[in-house]
């Protein structure tokens, strides 16, 4: 199999998760409450905010011709209204240093984190922060905007949607159990503590145990009992803000970077109905993207995120089937979800499309070359049926902060042990660069000729 010249083949990563250190974000004071619903802080992380010219590096040697990764905005605005150009000059060095092993880098504006102020100020709930965000926006366009080709607003924009579904059904199994735990039966999930259908690391019953003495505890931190950050669960107000936020960040992209191609990205599951299932599946499919659709008119590209399939029947979303193969997550190996979501979003996005995570968590990494094979063959079929993909992005390039499950999930491509922080590739990272025939998009940006190898020359000099 073989993807045309230009084709972006890369790997993902997010700034909180990766880099280490980011100090004056949200997420970061979470995790370092009392009543944290945390399993561990981020700490160092994976240190890539200092070694990301290796971890580029490694990309680069294996093939690799795209990188996507996250600017983190309580780095750039660690105080509201005060920007810091010591810190648009790193991510301008990972820029420069991407372009320069012939990597095309995909920036991502918002992945996940906020700063700690915007929180304090209402955040994902209030009427305030699309305009936060599109100031952040310019700042960074301003100063980044010429150097980059393609940039992802948001990601996973429907995240808060999805952990308010989650969250709800998760209450809903709390209430089947005490139910029957008072002799009034079971709720037909309830054997299933392991809710394998939000896409990230969720810690759902340390959550709620810990609701009221954490309520305390915001208040003193952030100012409010009530913390909406971007993963909170999101009401339908504050869904519409943030497709705000978006159409915001758009018109301000065009305006300074108009050469720029923009879109944010979703978090799709292959939701297949069974019978009797049907309505459901078209309701949480209509939730999950189709009431989208007007917020992307006038995007370029549409950022695919699927991990796995869901199965939903009449009384909705279905238990993972008996005895299939889950990954550490928990959810289903399913690696055949991507080519369906993406046929199916095909439907009615008629932009170009990139999948900017697909992936999977496991110890065994001969699963995820397996993994990685079956989702590119559908990705070639959709491509061969003339969809218009891309790229493929997998997820993640190395092992790291796995959210509220720190560091016990495993999705990378690159080991990392965290008492030395060094890197050990794994097989997957050179099967994933097999898929890839060239270097990027041939735009007179990347110095011709310009090698992986004469970069590491100019690094150890
Ligand atoms: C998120 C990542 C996360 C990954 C694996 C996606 O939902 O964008 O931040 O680590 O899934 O759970």
């Amino acid at each position: 199999m073989a993807f045309e010249k230009g084709f972006l083949i890369g790997a993902a990563t997010a700034a909180h998760q990766v880099e280490g250190g980011n100090i004056h974000s949200d997420y970061w004071a979470q995790e370092h409450m009392n009543h944290t619903d945390f399993s561990e802080p981020s700490g160092d992380a994976v240190d890539h905010y200092n070694r990301y010219a290796e971890d580029i590096r490694l990309m680069a040697d294996a093939g690799l011709n795209a990188y996507r990764f996250s600017i983190e905005w309580a780095r750039i605005e660690p105080q509201e209204g005060c920007f810091d150009e010591a810190q648009i000059a790193h991510y301008r060095d990972v820029i420069r240093t991407c372009k320069a092993y012939g990597i095309e880098p995909i920036v991502t504006l918002l992945h996940f984190t906020s700063p700690r102020w915007l929180i304090s100020r209402g955040g994902w709930e209030s009427d305030e922060t699309p305009g936060y965000f599109a100031r952040y926006t310019r700042y960074v366009m301003e100063h980044l905007g010429s150097e980059l080709h393609y940039v992802c607003t948001i990601n996973e924009a429907n995240m808060g949607i999805q952990v308010a579904a989650i969250a709800k059904r998760y209450m809903r199994q709390m209430m089947a159990k005490m139910q029957a735990a008072g002799g009034n039966g079971a709720g037909k999930n309830d054997d299933h503590s392991g809710d394998g259908t939000v896409q990230m690391g969720l810690n759902l019953e340390k959550m709620m145990a810990n609701q009221k003495a954490a309520e305390k505890e915001r208040m003193e931190i952030f100012g409010v009992a009530k913390t909406e950050c971007f993963t909170s669960p999101r009401t339908p107000h504050g869904d519409e803000l943030v497709m705000e936020a978006h159409r915001a960040a758009r018109a301000v992209i065009r305006e300074v970077a108009p050469h720029v191609r923009l879109g944010l990205t979703l978090s799709l599951h292959d939701i297949q109905a069974q019978p009797g299932g049907e309505e459901n599946a078209k309701r949480e499919w209509a939730e999950e993207f189709t009431h989208y659709l007007p917020a992307l008119e006038g995007d370029d590209f549409l950022g695919v995120q699927n991990y796995t399939r869901t199965r939903t029947d009449a009384d909705g979303t279905m238990p993972t089937p008996e005895g299939a193969e889950l990954t550490q997550m928990d959810y289903e190996y399913y690696p055949q979800a991507l080519e369906h979501v993406i046929r199916r979003v095909a439907q009615d996005f008629k932009g170009d499309l990139i999948v900017t995570e697909n992936g999977i968590a496991t110890a065994d990494d001969t699963r995820r070359v397996s993994f990685i094979q079956e989702a590119l063959s559908g990705v070639e079929a959709c491509i061969l049926d003339g969809i218009p993909v891309k790229g493929y992005m997998y997820w993640s390039l190395m092992d790291n902060f796995e959210w509220q499950k720190g560091y016990s999930m495993t999705f990378g491509l690159i080991a990392v042990d965290r008492a030395t922080q060094q890197r050990s590739p794994k097989p997957s990272l050179h099967v994933l660069g097999g898929f890839c025939n060239t270097s990027p998009r041939e735009n007179g940006q990347h110095t011709p000729g310009y090698h992986s190898s004469d970069m590491q020359a100019h690094i150890d000099a």
